[in-house]
């Protein structure tokens, strides 16, 4: 596995990545169109301050990590290709991504029906610290999860 740099020939798979409705209700996320992803992408996701990795297996894009400061935490968020999922693939790229990413506490938001994403995060360390978002636009019920202490 290596995680790289984010070029822009990566962007359309993650457009497409996100656009999978199975893998939009484990994150309750809702897809942007392609312009929104994109103008998102460039302008938010891609800051110097954030740490943005593509995530590579014998040479193909599987999906992206990284990590970015909101609401006066350092969050951490990753997705994959339906196609790739219970390979381990998300468990090893949060390990090698925790090695660049050296900010404690780090904190993921979690859906808590997303439960493939909860066992990864504990099997890297995290821990439930609270289960409630009332950040989150659609009430999605959302576990907090922290590695490292405050
Ligand atoms: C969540 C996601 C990242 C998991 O990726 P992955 O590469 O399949 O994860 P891994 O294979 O490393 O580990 C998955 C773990 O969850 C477990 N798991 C998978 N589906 C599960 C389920 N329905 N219930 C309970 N555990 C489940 C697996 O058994 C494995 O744990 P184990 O190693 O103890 O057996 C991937 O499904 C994804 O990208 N989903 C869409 C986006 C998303 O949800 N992102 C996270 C937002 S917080």
């Amino acid at each position: 596995m290596i995680l790289r740099n984010v070029t822009d020939e990566d962007l359309p798979i993650f457009f497409e990545l996100q656009r999978d409705p199975e893998a939009q209700r484990m994150a309750a996320f809702a897809s942007r169109e392609r312009d929104a992803f994109m103008t998102h992408w460039r302008t938010n996701v891609l800051r110097a301050e954030n740490v943005t990795r593509t995530i590579v297996m014998g040479g193909v894009v599987v999906g992206h990590i990284g990590s970015w400061e909101q609401d006066a935490m350092r969050l951490v968020g990753y997705w994959m290709g339906r196609e790739h999922w219970g390979k381990g693939i998300a468990t090893r790229a949060l390990s090698e991504f925790l090695v660049l990413e050296p900010t404690r506490p780090l904190h993921a938001w979690v859906a808590l029906n997303n439960l493939a994403s909860i066992r990864v995060l504990e099997k890297c360390g995290f821990r439930a610290l609270r289960n409630e978002n009332p950040h989150h636009p659609d009430g999605v019920a959302e576990a907090l999860m922290r590695l490292g202490s405050t």
